[in-house]
């Protein structure tokens, strides 16, 4: 191979690597239009409103199904777990825990004598039948700073019959689901 074969293969790859970036720089030129940095028209993802307000509440628990399970005679055994720090009679008083009496369809927090934990009282919602679920389920967990000391009922049979229960006392206890 003498120096002139060299100098024509380097000159071909120099002519190759040119080409190919080249090629590169044109179909650059050529296809890349700027992008705007705005889309020129937004497509708006429809917000799908849940008008039901009752499943944002509760869930997806079925609430009728859900009491269906209870039984006011399992509900006052249950509710001997609540009277450490709570009662649920007329005319009760606070203890640890706000009275229940008439709980159900109230306002949460609104005992005005008694203190309860900035979280509930920012939780601002009525103890519907799916609210009241879902805090006995796992108070700490439906709302967050409670100062309930309970870790919660398991059970839906539980947790159904003590609501069944505490909805019998009251001046207004809430209509069946
Ligand atoms: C260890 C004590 C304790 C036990 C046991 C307990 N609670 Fe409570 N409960 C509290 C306290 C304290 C609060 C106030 C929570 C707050 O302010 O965050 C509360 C709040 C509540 C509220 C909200 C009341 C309102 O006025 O908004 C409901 C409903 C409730 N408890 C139901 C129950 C039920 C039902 C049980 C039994 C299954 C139970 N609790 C067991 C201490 C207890």
């Amino acid at each position: 191979m003498n120096g002139f074969e060299i100098n024509k293969i380097i000159a071909a790859l120099i002519f190759t690597v040119l080409v190919v970036f080249g090629i590169g720089k044109i179909s650059d030129i050529i296809f890349n239009v700027e992008k705007p940095s705005q889309a020129a028209y937004v497509v708006e993802a429809p917000t799908i409103q849940t008008t039901t307000s009752a499943s944002s509440e509760s869930g997806s628990v079925d609430i009728k199904a859900l009491l269906a399970m209870g039984t006011l005679e399992h509900g006052k055994k249950v509710f001997k777990k609540c009277t450490a720090c709570h009662v649920v009679a007329k005319g009760g008083k606070n203890k640890i825990g706000p009275v229940l009496y008439g709980v159900l369809g109230r306002q949460s927090a609104a005992i005005s004598d008694y203190k309860y934990s900035k979280a509930l009282v920012a939780h601002g919602k009525k103890w519907s039948y799916g609210e009241m679920n879902a805090y006995l389920l796992k108070p700490q967990a439906h709302i967050k700073g409670t100062k309930m000391a309970f870790a919660g009922l398991k059970s839906e049979k539980d947790r159904a019959s003590v609501i069944l229960y505490m909805n019998t006392f009251s001046d207004n206890p809430l209509p069946n689901p």
